[in-house]
């Protein structure tokens, strides 16, 4: 099963949570894909959505053991395991009871405070694509920035430094502002750089290529710049495109490498692929991703190039409640007090708190297996990965303090220093 075809499941999923058959043949591919865990959570939500779903049933039991006597489930079972109706016989898990306690009885997922609403359009989080491997992938993007949680102020200077003169290009060029050059993201890890990238692409309709450049630098070394020009030349025939430089500071002069040479060599060929960009019309935008942009080559920088900078800071309470509820939505959960969760994660990045979710779930998910009966993830799983789980951006705020107090001469950082007061760093 291909990452891709997983994801796509992942998506239509999402886009679709009340469809039983859609969820069981996702949970079907994961298990196939070795994704126990997943697998058996996703399958638990058909049973508690679709009573006696015979599928969920079936690939439950055959993933937990339970079911057979003792003998490892036959690894291409064939049909069989979609027929329904067969006589449940399994020892020590009562699926009938199961079916009964997660059915109507089951609590509801979330604790409701009068005042909060929940934010417009805010979309779960699909179940990202890890970063692959491959030097580009392509995708049609759908995410819009509604879909991204909070972030009011990020949301706002993107419009502003990139969308908008994209959208009025006649405005744009009365204020003399050129639609060349490209955009750099920059903040710390897993909190939503990519995410946005992807969102931004969907705002202007694109097709979004990322290219990261470690994984360019490692695998091509040497034919580097060949890459990188076949890359842009193929982002132009999918006009109009997003190409994406993820980890754009692994070229950064500063690295110590004995590749110094090549290094340069990238970056004389990503500098000549940036000044074309958005001269003849071409459709292509491009934007760079950094965790940290003090790193990053100063001649991609210039004007015409990466020229303007937005800062993509923590989560702020909307976005750590769109994210929260985007990896628990998946899972079966009761009595999950959102506004008490957001409360006790600031400073958690978006990668943090899918942690805490995944680690609360394998509580829950322990103690089912354990009692024979689904238990679903409570406020008191969440209390105790919360011990577990810390946030992990101390050691980003910590190198960025030296930049906003050494390296803010010209103002760029300004950002980045009002992020550093909130958190006390300055
Ligand atoms: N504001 C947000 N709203 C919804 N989901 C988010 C948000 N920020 C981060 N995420 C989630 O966190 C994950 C990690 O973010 P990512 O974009 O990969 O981080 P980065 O590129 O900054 O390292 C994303 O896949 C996404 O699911
Ligand atoms: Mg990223």
């Amino acid at each position: 099963m291909s990452d891709v075809l997983l994801n796509s499941l992942a998506a239509a999923v999402a886009a679709s949570p009340e469809d039983p058959e859609l969820r069981a043949l996702y949970a079907e591919r994961l298990a196939d894909a070795g994704q126990r865990d997943v697998a058996i959570g996703q399958a638990m939500v058909v049973l508690s959505k679709s009573q006696g779903h015979a599928g969920a049933q079936a690939l439950i039991e055959r993933l937990t053991g339970e079911g057979s006597t003792g003998a490892p489930a036959e690894q291409n079972e064939p049909e069989s395991r979609s027929s329904i109706g067969e006589p449940d016989q399994t020892e020590g898990v009562d699926w009938g009871r199961l079916e009964h306690e997660i059915g109507n009885e089951m609590p509801p997922p979330f604790v409701v405070h009068e005042t909060i609403e929940t934010p417009e359009g805010v979309v779960a989080a699909v179940s990202d694509a890890e970063d692959s491997s491959s030097i580009a992938e392509v995708s049609r993007e759908t995410l819009r920035l509604s879909d991204v949680g909070g972030l009011i102020e990020v949301k706002r200077r993107i419009h502003e430094t990139f969308l908008d003169p994209i959208a009025h290009p006649e405005i744009a060029k009365a204020f003399k502002k050129s639609l060349g050059g490209g955009l750099l993201l920059y903040g710390p890890p897993g909190c939503g750089k990519t995410y946005l990238a992807r969102a931004i692409a969907g705002e202007l309709g694109a097709s979004f290529i990322s290219v990261t450049l470690a994984d360019v630098l490692s695998k091509w070394l040497g034919e580097s710049e060949g890459n990188i020009h076949k890359t842009f030349a193929e982002a132009r025939q999918k006009a109009p495109a997003v190409l994406f430089l993820d980890e754009v500071d692994a070229v950064g002069g500063k690295r110590s490498s004995q590749n110094s040479q090549s290094l340069r060599n990238i970056v004389n060929q990503l500098l000549m692929e940036m000044d074309g960009v958005g001269s003849d019309n071409d459709g292509l935008f491009v934007l760079a991703a950094t965790n940290m942009p003090w790193d990053v080559d100063a001649a991609l920088l210039r004007p015409g190039r990466f020229d303007r900078m937005v800062l993509v800071s923590p989560p702020d309470e909307p976005a750590r409640e769109a994210i929260l509820r985007g990896h628990l939505d998946q899972r079966p959960v009761q009595g999950i007090d959102l506004e008490v969760l957001v409360r006790k994660t600031e400073g958690f990045s978006g990668a943090d708190l899918k942690h805490l979710c995944d680690t609360a779930a394998e509580k829950a998910l322990a103690a089912s297996i354990k009692s024979g009966a689904v238990q679903p993830v409570s406020m008191s799983d969440m209390n105790r990965a919360l011990k577990e789980v810390k946030p992990s951006i101390g050691p980003w705020l910590d190198s960025a303090r030296n930049v906003a107090n050494y390296a803010n001469g010209d103002g760029r950082y300004d950002d980045l220093v009002r992020l550093l007061k909130r958190y006390k760093r300055l």
